[in-house]
């Protein structure tokens, strides 16, 4: 296997998933008409209907997964061959999201709690099962082979390719839908590197893309509006932190907007909407695009910039993204390893939409199509009527 295709398979780790295209054509609530504006503010109240939609996102946020089935992994290690791709899905999941622990600062500007995040399959609306066979690339695997190049003297490195066979170890490994996202597999090699070595390389020994983010907490701190409703939601601490710590500067590190689940009623046109996304590891912004109408509805039109994951060559404000003993990706790819442990996962936007053109021919398989890979934001900035819960929202995908 030539070391161009490893670089590129490493990259579809990324494609695997659509998280881009999940999350922001999720479901936002609109932006309420001026007169209720006072409303908005979140006050300890347990009967205000803001504050309960708030508490609990009264309307559904749905995950799509799409998996990239390898049909030609033998190939690939034998012949160099590029490799053949198979998009399977969706997988459909539920999200749930409650906050719990409510806590008002003193002067009610500020509001903590712990966001609890839980995920249900939705057969019905899913192509497929979770256990749907599927050969990816071996991430632990990759990981091990990323960690350790270099690194090894020569009796290692002898010993290596016997550690290999005796652990099975593969480039490419088949396994189920469920396994490859919560579930998550054990991976023979990493524990026995583990057991080696006395180093957690993963947690439990185990790799998923969304293992142990089922069922999760995490501390928010935002801002209710009292103050300021131009401020409303948005983050000021997450995990305790105000930064992200991880990134090379104090720009890449902010921590900006809001969850995305609710906005500043005084939103203005033509200005980046930006919003703070946990599993991208960073603040991101879409830029408005146009007035539409839906069912005789004004809508503002938003979509995901495509500044966001351009290389810096394009975008010098990128370069605090990079690693900085490692080249920079080039546009399209992003490296969220920092921020999971180590773990080599980049993500891209669906099919590479908007990457550079060598990610795409290196493979075969994909297909991108601004319709379907494109993610964008619509919210509604007047609402004639106010909703009986007093947020509505649309979906659009
Ligand atoms: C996925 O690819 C493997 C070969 O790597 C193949 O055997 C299998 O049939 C494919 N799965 C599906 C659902 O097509
Ligand atoms: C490798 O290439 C040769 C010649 O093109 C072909 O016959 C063989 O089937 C390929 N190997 C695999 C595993 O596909
Ligand atoms: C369902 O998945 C299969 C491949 O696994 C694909 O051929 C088909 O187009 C998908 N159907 C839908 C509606 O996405
Ligand atoms: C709301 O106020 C009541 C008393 O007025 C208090 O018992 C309750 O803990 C407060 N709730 C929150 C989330 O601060
Ligand atoms: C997530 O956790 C909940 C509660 O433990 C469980 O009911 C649900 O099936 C889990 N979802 C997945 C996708 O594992
Ligand atoms: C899923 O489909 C089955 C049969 O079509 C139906 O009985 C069931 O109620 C559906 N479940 C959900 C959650 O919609
Ligand atoms: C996936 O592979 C396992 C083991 O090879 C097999 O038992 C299972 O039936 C397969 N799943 C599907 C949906 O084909
Ligand atoms: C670690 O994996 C084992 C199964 O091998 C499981 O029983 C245990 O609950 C896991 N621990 C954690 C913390 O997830
Ligand atoms: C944040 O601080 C609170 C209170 O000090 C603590 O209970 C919580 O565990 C901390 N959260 C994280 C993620 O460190
Ligand atoms: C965060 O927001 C500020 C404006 O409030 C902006 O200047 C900065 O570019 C944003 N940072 C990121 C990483 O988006
Ligand atoms: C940069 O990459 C090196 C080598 O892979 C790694 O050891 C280091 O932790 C990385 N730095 C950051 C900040 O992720
Ligand atoms: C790519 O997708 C478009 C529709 O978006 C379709 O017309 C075209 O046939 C597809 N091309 C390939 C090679 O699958």
């Amino acid at each position: 296997m030539n070391k161009k295709h490893i670089q590129a398979i490493a990259c579809l780790v990324g494609a695997v998933f659509v998280i881009l295209g999940i999350i922001l054509h999720f479901l936002v609530p609109s932006i309420l008409h001026k007169k209720i504006m006072e409303a908005l503010v979140l006050v300890n109240m347990s009967d205000s209907e803001v504050f309960s939609a708030w508490v609990e996102h009264p309307v559904p946020i749905y995950m799509k997964f799409y998996l990239f089935n390898v049909t030609n992994p033998q190939d690939i290690l034998i012949n160099s061959s590029k490799p053949t791709l198979q998009e399977m899905g969706p997988y459909t999941f539920r999200e749930y999201r409650q906050k719990v622990d409510i806590q008002f600062s003193d002067d009610g500007e500020t509001v903590s709690y712990k966001l609890h995040k839980r995920f249900d399959y939705l057969p019905n609306q899913s192509n497929g099962s979770l256990m749907d066979n599927v050969t990816v690339l071996n991430v632990p695997f990759m990981a091990m082979a990323m960690e350790t190049e270099g690194k090894l003297n020569l009796a290692e490195m002898m010993i290596l390719p016997q550690i290999i066979k005796i652990y099975k170890a593969t480039p490419f490994v088949t396994k189920t839908v469920d396994e490859l996202l919560f579930k998550g597999y054990k991976d023979n090699l990493i524990m026995y590197l583990e057991s080696q070595s006395g180093k957690k390389i993963l947690p439990n020994g185990t790799f998923g893309f969304f293992y142990e983010r089922n069922d999760t907490y995490d501390d928010y701190s935002v801002s209710t509006g009292k103050k300021d409703l131009k401020s409303y939601l948005e983050i000021h601490k997450w995990n305790n932190k105000s930064s992200l710590g991880w990134w090379n500067s104090k720009y890449c590190n902010m921590i900006n907007g809001t969850d995305g689940a609710g906005f500043s009623p005084f939103l203005k046109q033509n200005k980046k909407i930006y919003m703070f996304i946990d599993e991208l590891c960073r603040s991101i912004y879409l830029d408005y695009e146009k007035i539409h109408y839906k069912s005789g509805i004004k809508i503002h039109r938003y979509v995901l910039s495509p500044s966001l994951f351009k290389s810096p060559d394009i975008k010098p404000e990128n370069k605090c993204y990079c690693n900085k003993t490692k080249k920079c990706l080039k546009s399209g790819a992003f490296d969220i390893s920092p921020c999971h442990k180590g773990t080599p996962v980049v993500l891209s936007l669906p099919h590479f939409y908007q990457g550079d053109d060598s990610y795409n021919n290196a493979v075969i398989g994909l297909n991108r199509s601004e319709n379907r890979h494109r993610s964008i934001l619509d919210l509604e900035p007047d609402v004639k009527k106010i909703p009986r819960n007093g947020i509505s929202s649309y979906v659009d995908g």
